[in-house]
């Protein structure tokens, strides 16, 4: 017993200045992993012209805004690309303007 804590002692030492050496002193850290799932498709179009709306309207719109669009004529969602890319800068390329269009009224079909 007698013999023993001294070593006690030396050992508390030796780990309290291990700490305060790592410059945290009680500070220790002790990371986690987390599993987040993110809302799917929601932000990002899929189907039918998915990869030129993604390329042309995500940067700015979640697929769920522009999908919750009403029926509109064909000569309406041109005329709403053409905002989107003169007004709003939106990255669309000019021989892409009619087949957008074209996408976007085949994706909301008039009510039946
Ligand atoms: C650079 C950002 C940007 C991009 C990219 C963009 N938009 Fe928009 N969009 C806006 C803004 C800003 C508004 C809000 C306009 C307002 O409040 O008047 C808007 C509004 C809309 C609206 C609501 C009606 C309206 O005119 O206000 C629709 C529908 C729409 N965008 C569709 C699209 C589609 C389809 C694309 C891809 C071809 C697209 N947007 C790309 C910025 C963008």
């Amino acid at each position: 017993m007698t013999q023993r804590l001294p070593r006690l002692a030396i050992g508390a030492a030796l780990a309290a200045g291990a700490l305060l050496a790592a410059g945290g002193g009680a500070f220790a850290v002790t990371w986690k992993s987390e599993t987040v799932t993110l809302p799917y498709p929601g932000p990002h179009f899929t189907g039918h012209g998915a990869a030129l709306l993604n390329a042309s309207c995500s940067t700015c719109h979640s697929a769920d805004f522009v999908n919750g669009q009403p029926h509109l004529a064909l000569g309406t969602w041109k005329v709403e690309v053409l905002k989107m890319k003169n007004v709003f800068h939106a990255p669309v390329h000019a021989k892409d303007v009619d087949t957008l269009a074209r996408i976007l009224f085949d994706r909301h079909p008039a009510p039946k």
